[in-house]
């Protein structure tokens, strides 16, 4: 599930923000319908089938790669970014980089520790699944290392941190157990530097843990994986922090492959009918209904903003 966010910049009217939230660990995310159109705010700034003129359509999308970010959070949403780039004779130029500290080699998802949080740990003694049924509020984490598994993907990344590449419109910031990582200065610095300058941010579930890190989601609405809300909305003190949201715009907050179906509707030109052939391709079925998060009650995660 995808959780977007959409922000106007305080430093450009034309800058804005879409911040999507990913919720994919515990739940068959693929399975649920996915949603495109969502706030009014959103639609404000959609393309209305392609007669509104609306800020150019974002062109250079870049993936941040923190150690231990999630497969789904990335390649889900760039499923659908892919395929808008190769719709035709009239698609988009897009242009795709993908950042991570060092070109010498990959990054892997497999995080640098193990993250349990406290309220998932094995403090029900009642054999209910902690995962599933999480009981405590207690919203610290434990680490503990981790045992060489090694099933773990790992990508190649096309440019660092201190030699970005130029002109990125959209950043991209996948979740997964990076957000939990104490080790997380460059990227957040990276964020921070980078933010100014971007068309769109695009958090996806956890993601929006780091973006709030690097205080670029302050006062702005977004949303989360509500399995990891009392975590992830404490990285952030300041951010609106929407509930029940499958995606958020102008402070709202999405799923990921929701989310990228919802960017394409309101940011290319004819972008619902590119959207609705995508989706057909991909056996995807698109939820318009940002609010329509049925997790937010599963995990007990009250309404707000
Ligand atoms: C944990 O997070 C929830 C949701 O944000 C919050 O209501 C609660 O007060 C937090 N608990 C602690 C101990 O910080
Ligand atoms: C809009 O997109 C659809 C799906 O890709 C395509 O069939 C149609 O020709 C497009 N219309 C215009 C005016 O580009």
């Amino acid at each position: 599930m995808l959780l977007p966010s959409l922000f106007h910049s305080k430093f450009s009217l034309r800058a804005l923000f879409l911040i999507f939230v990913l919720l994919t660990h515990h739940t068959a995310s693929y399975t649920i319908p996915q949603r495109s159109q969502a706030s009014v705010s959103f639609s404000e700034l959609a393309y209305n089938d392609d007669n509104h003129p609306t800020p150019k359509p974002p062109v250079h999308f870049a993936v941040l790669l923190p150690r231990g970010f999630s497969a789904l959070d990335v390649f889900g949403p760039l499923e659908v970014f892919q395929a808008l780039s190769r719709t035709g004779p009239n698609s988009p130029q897009l242009r795709l980089s993908f950042l991570a500290r060092s070109l010498n080699e990959p990054v892997t998802t497999e995080p640098p520790f193990q993250v349990i949080p406290n309220n998932l740990s094995p403090k029900n003694n009642d054999n209910s699944d902690p995962y599933l049924h999480p009981k405590s509020t207690d919203n610290s984490t434990s680490t503990f290392p981790l045992p060489p598994r090694g099933f773990h993907a790992r990508l190649l990344p096309t440019h660092t941190y201190s030699v970005p590449p130029q002109s990125i419109d959209v950043l991209l910031v996948p979740g997964g157990a990076a957000a939990r990582s104490p080790d997380l200065g460059t990227e957040i610095e990276f964020i921070r530097a980078v933010f100014p300058k971007l068309q769109y941010l695009i958090t996806i579930c956890t993601g929006a843990g780091i973006a709030a890190q690097a205080g670029v989601l302050d006062g702005r609405r977004a949303t989360t994986n509500k399995a990891a809300w009392g975590v992830i909305t404490a990285m952030g003190r300041e951010v609106r922090w929407v509930s029940p949201a499958r995606w958020v715009d102008d402070g709202k907050v999405t799923a990921g492959i929701d989310l990228a179906f919802a960017f394409i509707k309101a940011k290319y030109p004819n972008g619902t009918a590119i959207a609705e052939d995508i989706a057909g391709h991909l056996e995807h079925t698109i939820i318009d209904d940002w609010r329509d998060d049925p997790w937010a009650d599963y995990y007990g995660v009250p309404p707000q903003n």
